[in-house]
């Protein structure tokens, strides 16, 4: 963007926060988010799931054994998939324990309320949709589970601050169809060749840090898209990353990415 004086116009780096601010609280918790907000994230980055009974749940993992105490509570249930529980057995888990004592009783949260607790205030929402292959149909429930707030998705994506995310591209179009007013990222590094027919629907590229250069930012942005990239936590890759000219950062702490983006 030019300002009127044909100079650049400063564009504020999106500040993500991955999975909540989960360098310092239990990931994918109501804690987690809270602690992104208070640390002034713009957007919170999530995982959504969904339990045998159909509710949307945020968790990382396709299995619940990593980051709750689901081995102690249904020692019978091995593997211990998100799909395989109801809601109400998923209730019942601590999310925040293997975490920290500080965090002990903390559930494992649904995808709604996530958003009662996101949408009061400034930060936004980046949704990824899990291992969306496990759960037909989860494009359009989430989608109608964000359009069920009057409102909200409208307001949102005015300000820049709903988006929904995955590593399957293809439910990406699908999501594309079910909310066109929606940004959908791509997550991972799309080749050079595919980004101009990928650019007629999505909106953000969203790779690993590690796996590009400037030039494929540059071409990224001459399509019309953005790149956030995942998952930056030390000082001196935020600043190699926004040498490349990214559009946002995905942090587990988007208080250190705050210091990083004053400084500069
Ligand atoms: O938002 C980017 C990042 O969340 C993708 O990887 O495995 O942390 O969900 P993962
Ligand atoms: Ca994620």
């Amino acid at each position: 963007a030019a300002s009127a004086a044909g100079q650049p116009e400063h564009v504020a780096v999106v500040n993500t926060a991955h999975r909540g601010a989960m360098g310092h609280a239990p990931e994918n918790t109501l804690a987690a988010f809270r602690l992104g907000i208070q640390q002034h994230s713009d957007l919170i980055e999530a995982d959504v799931q969904r339990t045998r009974d159909g509710v949307l749940v945020l968790v990382h993992d396709t299995t619940l054994r990593r980051t709750t105490d689901v081995e102690e509570v249904f020692p019978d249930r091995a593997p211990w998939r998100v799909g395989d529980f109801t809601y109400a057995e998923i209730r019942q888990l601590d999310a925040g324990s293997w975490f920290s004592e500080e965090f002990a009783g903390e559930p494992v949260p649904t995808l709604a309320q996530m958003v009662e607790l996101v949408r009061p205030s400034r930060a936004g929402i980046l949704m990824e949709l899990k291992a969306p292959a496990l759960y037909p149909g989860i494009e359009q429930q989430v989608a109608d589970a964000f359009a069920s707030y009057p409102g909200y998705v409208r307001s949102a994506v005015r300000a820049e601050r709903l988006v929904v995310q995955s590593f399957d591209w293809q439910s990406m179009a699908r999501y594309h169809e079910a909310q066109p007013s929606v940004p959908v990222g791509l997550l991972g590094r799309p080749d050079e060749s595919r980004l101009a027919e990928l650019s007629a629907w999505a909106d953000q590229i969203n790779p690993s840090f590690r796996t590009f250069d400037a030039a494929y930012v540059d071409r990224v942005q001459e399509l019309g898209m953005e790149v956030h990239t995942y998952t930056v936590n030390a000082p001196a890759d935020m600043h190699a990353v926004l040498d490349r000219g990214v559009d946002g950062v995905i942090t587990n702490y988007p208080d250190v990415l705050e210091d990083v983006l004053a400084e500069r």
